[in-house]
């Protein structure tokens, strides 16, 4: 089921007592870029050093506010300090807590636009993706070149005023996926297909036999207009994320820190 754009609870922090098992956060960097030096004060010179290389500043600037806010939240699961958390990155790329203990929160991070989404679960390892549906996009050619058979014929069926929004939620919902298994590009992108129920509104993942083992829950859902974007975790039953947006600081948010 799509969770509508306002189904997102501003909050500060995560909520003490809450039965869900995944957690998902929005923060608009139309509002919180105001924040960047708070927020950068909060990374670690590797973090920095990342960020300095993406050009423009905008990238710079959702580099350094996503990592930031990142940090605020993890530490907060977690218990720890923000600045002070030891993130490493797999072979593959994706950032995880250097120290994962059984019971450590997972978590997983998207750009796009405006928008940063944060994923934290604590049942199996996650995937988040967020697109901006950008109207110009040759969806045609990228169909072509990273969709399965099967998500083209269901794409070329649709009428032509739904495909690209269509082709955005299946893009979102790969691209979740592929962060879940962290593989980044070694993961075949034939591998799997995205099936979305007839109503549009269910999407489950279907793997390729050789993957068969893997049980994941996906889920599509808008956190704001026009950004698509989907959650996906290794997990055997349904996928029911809480949703929440991340409030503007307070100057007490980052002095606790
Ligand atoms: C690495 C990759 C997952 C990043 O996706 P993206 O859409 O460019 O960017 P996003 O903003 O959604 O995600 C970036 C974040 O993903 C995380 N990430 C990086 N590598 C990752 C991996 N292997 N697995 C999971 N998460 C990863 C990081 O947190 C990164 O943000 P950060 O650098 O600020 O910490 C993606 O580029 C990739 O490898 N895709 C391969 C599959 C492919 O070809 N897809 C196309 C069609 S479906």
């Amino acid at each position: 089921m799509n969770k509508q754009t306002d189904n997102w609870l501003e909050r500060k922090r995560p909520p003490v007592h809450s039965t869900a098992q995944v957690h998902l956060w929005r923060v608009d960097l139309s509002r919180h870029r105001a924040f960047l030096q708070e927020y950068a004060r909060l990374l670690r010179p590797v973090e920095h050093k990342r960020a300095a290389r993406f050009r423009p500043e905008d990238d710079r600037c959702r580099s350094m506010v996503g990592r930031g806010a990142l940090r605020l939240l993890l530490a907060a699961y977690t218990g720890g300090n923000p600045r002070e958390l030891e993130l490493k990155t797999t072979p593959n790329g994706k950032p995880v807590l250097a120290e994962e203990t059984p019971h450590a929160v997972r978590f997983n991070v998207s750009h796009s636009g405006d928008m940063v989404l944060c994923g934290f679960s604590r049942e199996g390892d996650i995937g988040v993706d967020v697109e901006h549906i950008r109207t110009h996009t040759d969806y045609q050619k990228l169909t072509a070149r990273f969709f399965s058979s099967v998500e083209t014929d269901w794409l070329c069926a649709l009428p032509e005023s739904r495909r690209l929004r269509a082709f955005y939620e299946l893009w979102v919902c790969k691209e979740a996926v592929i962060k879940a298994l962290g593989g980044g590009l070694s993961v075949p992108l034939d591998s799997f297909s995205i099936l979305f129920s007839s109503t549009g509104h269910g999407v489950r993942v279907k793997f390729n036999d050789e993957m068969t083992p893997v049980k994941m829950a996906l889920c599509l859902l808008y956190p704001a207009a026009d950004y698509p974007a989907a959650v996906a975790c290794l997990k055997d039953t349904p996928l029911e994320p809480e949703t929440y947006s991340l409030a503007i600081p307070d100057g007490k948010a980052f002095d606790e820190t």
